[in-house]
């Protein structure tokens, strides 16, 4: 497991201001605070006009079954038109899911003081908070998240939990390894669809950078006015999304469509193209840009798997396929690019595209 200060130290040259970490107690409110109230077109510079309101679509990203025996060939459609889709047959019980589900809602509804007791460091990268894009946007979003990476499960949720830590411990623990089988096969999966021969999650002495994200979208009394989490493109590799409770909210950013809705399909699990996968693939997979929306009817859950080389790998665009011209990136070590991300957000892509 990766080292808490090593991930840490690639967010260190950029800490975030303490307002932009500690979560409004969303308990509290009866109605959209200023802070909250996105006039989406004018306070997302990035969100062209046209781009909104199209999640009506019924078309959205592929649903495929892992024990089809094209699983291969439909993973690459789905990563090259897409960057995502939803999967079944993944091999995680509905119990552990259940489970991860239940232990969130314990954490999320604790009192607000007691959350702040493991509130995320202004340079670290674990721990409850806001959205690490917070500063990158002049509204604040309905959301609250609670990141855990290697040592921080056991010494957060002791200061949670002080006599009672063990069962989030046992529950997450158990989620954490069932997402790295899982993160393994579908890795192996999308080198196969890409034709890449070598391992990359295997480092000489360092494991993958592994990280999960537990995100609470509280009950919002007026959704159209606010943003769960804004858009953006994940960093490592890919990611496995569970959307808990049936709730709908994640959204992909369709070229020609707009924003199209990504509804939980019974018992799958969203699979997602980051922009490591984007570098090594030069470009062939689009890392998906995404975002989550609210509602007023119940709160919404989800749990983000991130996975990634180890930090010292080197990541280099794959070019050895048919009519391929030139790397479109320059190589570089996963924790440089985290470091670049941190501080420029969604222009990191074009900082470590090659020129000419
Ligand atoms: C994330 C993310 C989407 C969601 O945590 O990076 O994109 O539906 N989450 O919560
Ligand atoms: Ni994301």
């Amino acid at each position: 497991m990766v080292k808490m200060s090593t991930l840490s130290e690639a967010y260190k040259d950029h800490p975030v201001k303490q307002n932009l970490i500690v979560p409004l107690d969303f308990t509290s409110v009866k109605s959209v605070p200023e802070s909250h109230a996105w006039a989406r077109c004018y306070d997302d510079p990035k969100i062209n006009p046209s781009d909104i309101d199209k999640s009506w679509s019924s078309i959205s990203v592929p649903v495929i079954d892992l024990d089809d025996p094209n699983v291969v060939n439909l993973i690459f459609k789905a990563c090259e038109t897409w960057g995502m889709f939803q999967v079944t047959n993944h091999g995680i019980s509905k119990q552990v899911l259940d489970q991860v589900e239940s232990q969130a809602k314990n954490l999320f509804n604790l009192p607000f003081e007691q959350k702040m007791k493991v509130v995320r460091p202004p340079n670290g990268a674990t721990g409850y908070g806001y959205p690490r894009i917070t500063p990158f946007f002049n509204k604040l979003m309905w959301n609250e998240g609670f990141t855990i990476m290697g040592d921080s499960l056991n010494n957060n949720a002791k200061i949670l939990w002080p006599n009672d830590f063990q069962d989030f411990c046992e529950v997450i623990s158990e989620y954490q390894t069932r997402m790295k089988d899982l993160g393994n096969k579908l890795m192996d999966l999308l080198l196969k669809s890409l034709n890449i021969p070598e391992p990359i999650l295997e480092g000489k002495d360092q494991d993958p950078c592994t990280a999960l994200q537990l995100n609470s979208y509280p009950t919002c009394p007026d959704p159209t006015q606010t943003m769960g989490l804004a858009q953006h493109t994940d960093t490592f590799l890919f990611t496995i999304l569970h959307q808990s409770g049936n709730t709908s909210g994640l959204q992909v950013l369709k070229d020609g469509l707009g924003w199209v809705s990504v509804d939980p399909h019974p018992g799958a699990l969203v699979v997602n193209v980051g922009d490591l996968l984007h570098i090594i693939s030069n470009a062939r997979f689009p890392s998906a840009i995404h975002r989550a929306v609210v509602n007023n009817e119940k709160q919404r859950l989800s749990f983000a798997y991130f996975i990634g080389p180890p930090l010292d790998f080197e990541v280099s665009p794959f070019l050895d396929y048919p009519n391929c011209d030139g790397p479109y990136f320059r190589s570089l070590k996963v924790k440089e690019y985290v470091s670049i991300k941190s501080k420029y957000l969604d222009l990191a892509l074009s900082i470590v595209k090659k020129s000419g």
